[in-house]
């Protein structure tokens, strides 16, 4: 039987952190054995964002490495740049046609961007949401691991291929945002502030290249408060962030200790960071030192770069003789 197509993709705009391996990462690797799964970097995207290329191909690198470093395997995967399968930028064109400005500019990135970058509102920040469309739609791929940032770019994907599929002939599955468990995932930053992210408040923001005693420092400084005075409380939102850190890379026993801590209101959130640095970083130290070895070893970057850029245009090849058919445009 044909397996479901998977496709997912990370911008190399900066480190990788914990929400990037919880939001992302972790469900590729579930992914691989079940699913055809495709997984990119993102190169392209970033220049709406980071139109300085100096230290692009280092992040492209780095983002193969620490990928591959938490358990992607690139034989059973097409793991690939964006840029190495131009057919997406063809796909992006037709798509184009079918996209809206009213419907782009009301896109919460899109907005975030405008006022992150008043002075470079340029053209491929308002199509962003196409070009997305666009990978995912050139493997027709149906199930998209995303984290919880990523949902409304979903909607939007599905949009344009029904949109497509309704002008021009059925071509396009319509592709659901994943999640092992029935929630996307929102791993916030540790100062309670918002979503962790590659570039805001570094020392909020554990990255999977982070030193140990980085870790440490960083965990111990999370906000927390005082503590419950009932028992059974619910949970400020980034007290509940620290523990599903804990539920993620601790025991199941240190976090029900923790959580029954926290229910009898006898919790001690500093023995809880303390006991979470921990865990954290014999969590993080082997991904940092594998990814670090595997990015040095450029001839096995650049086999890993070319294997997955063939397995991709493949792919993309095959669904972009569909479109062209479908659009009309075989002569
Ligand atoms: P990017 O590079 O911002 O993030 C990569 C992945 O990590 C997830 N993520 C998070 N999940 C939980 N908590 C967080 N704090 C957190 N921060 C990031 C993101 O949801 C994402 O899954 N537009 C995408 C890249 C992209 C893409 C695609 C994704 C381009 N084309 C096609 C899927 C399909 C982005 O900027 O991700």
């Amino acid at each position: 039987m044909k397996k479901e197509v998977v496709l997912s993709g990370i911008r190399p705009t900066g480190f990788l952190h914990l929400g990037n391996y919880f939001g992302a990462m972790r469900n590729y690797v579930r992914m691989q054995d079940e699913y055809d799964c495709y997984f990119f970097v993102a190169n392209w995207h970033s220049l709406t964002t980071h139109p300085d290329t100096k230290e692009l191909q280092n992040s492209v690198h780095r983002v193969i490495a620490e990928n591959v470093a938490c358990g992607l395997d690139p034989d059973k995967v097409a793991l690939y740049v964006q840029s190495d399968v131009p057919e997406i930028a063809e796909l992006y064109l037709y798509l184009n046609m079918l996209a809206y400005k009213g419907e782009l500019e009301k896109t919460t990135t899109f907005k975030e961007k405008v006022r992150l970058q008043p002075e470079n509102v340029n053209a491929g920040l308002l199509t962003y949401p196409v070009l997305m469309a666009s990978d995912i739609l050139i493997h027709r791929a149906v199930k998209v691991p995303v984290g919880k940032d990523q949902e409304q770019h979903l909607e939007m994907a599905r949009n344009f291929a029904e949109r497509f599929n309704y002008r021009y002939g059925n071509v396009f599955p319509a592709p659901q945002a994943f999640n092992f468990g029935s929630e996307l995932v929102k791993i916030m930053s540790l100062d309670g502030n918002g979503k962790m992210s590659k570039s805001e408040n570094q020392m909020s923001t554990l990255y999977l290249a982070d030193e140990d005693d980085a870790i440490r420092k960083k965990i111990m400084k999370a906000k927390t408060d005082s503590g419950p005075t009932e028992p059974n409380s619910v949970k400020p939102d980034y007290i509940e962030n620290i523990f599903t850190l804990m539920r993620i890379t601790s025991s199941a026993d240190t976090y029900n200790k923790f959580e029954e801590d926290f229910n009898k209101c006898s919790i001690r959130y500093g023995d809880m960071k303390k006991q979470l640095a921990e865990d954290m970083v014999s969590f993080i130290k082997p991904i940092r030192e594998k990814a670090a070895d595997i990015q040095q070893d450029k001839n096995l970057l650049h086999k890993i770069i070319q294997q997955g850029a063939d397995k991709a245009r493949a792919s993309a090849a095959a669904t972009l003789q569909e479109v062209r058919k479908a659009v009309g445009m075989n002569y």
